[in-house]
């Protein structure tokens, strides 16, 4: 079927330009204009339209996006604006509309607009979950590439994953992703992007998960700098549910910034009869200084043996801090699993690596589901 749009833009020249390309674009179908929304709201209705594209350079518009959704309950409402602002987003975004444009627009724009949005909406709110590890060889990329996928199967919304472990950074390898664009252009350009356009420098992995793969050279590294970082992290909140950030071992500028803005931060480190506990002690006492560290840091061990609850427990009590989550010892299945770039997820869902980590999407969702009732 066919979109018929209603476009409400202020500016003359403006509305001449989106207008043509309105017409041009195929699935599309320019029903009426208008430079104001009260006569949109007044006029409108005889043509039936189920898209809306209101401008909102015009602050006063904001005001009548309720009333739109109320007269046009069949369409949806995207907002058009000259540049993107998050704090925007999320205003027009819980007072009905869909989404978000950036203007002016290609005829492709449009066309992914309505497909990324016009299903389900804009993310109103997004989970962000960075993974942190004291120290390298964590088992933190085969947990986070696992978990994504579980989180993505068993919620049904749409989930990211940012590989900013801007040295290292593996991801792609762990998904056979062969990535046109990478965390370092995203970044790069994001003054330049709305979530419709940054959208494409993620790969997609399947209908609900995507990736924003990580550098392809080392010293690309440099090029990533924490502001444009966090501009790049908040606008990608408003595409994906759930946001998963791999992040370099240790503490350095990325992985700070990341877990600034992360509502959870995960440590992970590999039990391996070392110093690992010391380690995790460390890195806590360092997260300690928020003060809502207990509810937003939470500690992972992998390669643990034996894998149960009493060890779990018995870990936590060492460490002086509660344990999230356990995960087995199952290097074979993991490396397998990563030689044929399929996930441990999919080979044996019924390994205790994927009934584990399956359990602990279980609970991020049904935290998620818990504080929107
Ligand atoms: N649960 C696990 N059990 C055994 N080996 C694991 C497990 N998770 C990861 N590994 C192995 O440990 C190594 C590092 O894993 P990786 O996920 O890349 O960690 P990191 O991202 O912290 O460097 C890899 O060789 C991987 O196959
Ligand atoms: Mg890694």
């Amino acid at each position: 079927m066919d979109y018929r749009v209603i476009l409400i833009e202020n500016n003359r020249l403006m509305l001449e330009r989106l207008s043509s390309v309105i017409k041009g674009a195929a699935g599309f179908e320019l029903a009426a204009r208008y430079q104001q929304p009260g006569d949109a709201l007044g006029q409108g209705a005889v043509f039936k339209p189920n898209l809306i594209l209101l401008d909102i350079d015009d602050r006063a518009n904001l005001q009548f996006i309720p009333s739109f959704t109320q007269t046009f309950p069949a369409a949806a409402l995207l907002c058009i604006s000259s540049h993107w602002n998050a704090n925007d987003s999320s205003h027009v975004v819980r007072a009905g509309a869909k989404g978000y444009l950036i203007k002016p627009f290609t005829a492709e724009e449009l066309g992914e607009a309505v497909d990324t949005f016009g299903k389900s909406g804009m993310a109103v709110s997004s989970d962000v979950m960075a993974f942190f590890s004291p120290k390298g060889k964590s088992g933190k990329t085969t947990l986070i590439a696992n978990l994504a996928l579980s989180l993505a199967r068993k919620s049904g919304e749409s989930v990211a994953i940012i590989d900013a472990d801007l040295q290292f950074g593996d991801m792609a390898v762990f998904f056979n992703l062969a990535p046109q664009s990478t965390i370092v252009e995203a970044v790069r350009d994001v003054k330049f992007l709305s979530p419709i356009t940054l959208n494409a420098y993620f790969q997609e992995v399947n209908d609900n998960l995507r990736v924003l793969c990580g550098t392809k050279k080392p010293d690309y590294a440099e090029l990533v700098d924490i502001k444009p970082f966090n501009d790049m992290v908040r606008m990608a909140q408003s595409l994906f549910r759930y946001i998963l950030i791999d992040l370099p071992a240790g503490f350095n500028p990325i992985s700070v910034a990341a877990s600034e803005i992360a509502k959870t931060t995960y440590l992970v480190a590999m039990v391996s009869g070392g110093f690992e506990l010391q380690h995790m002690q460390r890195a806590l006492d360092v997260f300690r200084a928020w003060p809502d560290c207990e509810q937003r840091v939470k500690t992972i061990f992998t390669r643990v043996e034996p894998c149960n609850a009493d060890m779990q427990e018995k870990l936590g009590l060492v460490l002086g801090y509660p344990v999230a989550a356990v995960i087995p010892n199952e290097y074979l299945l993991v490396s397998a699993a990563a030689n044929n770039g399929r996930m441990a997820m999919d080979n044996d869902p019924n390994n205790p690596l994927a009934i584990n980590i399956a359990r602990l999407a279980d609970s991020i969702i049904g935290q998620r589901r818990g504080k929107v009732r």
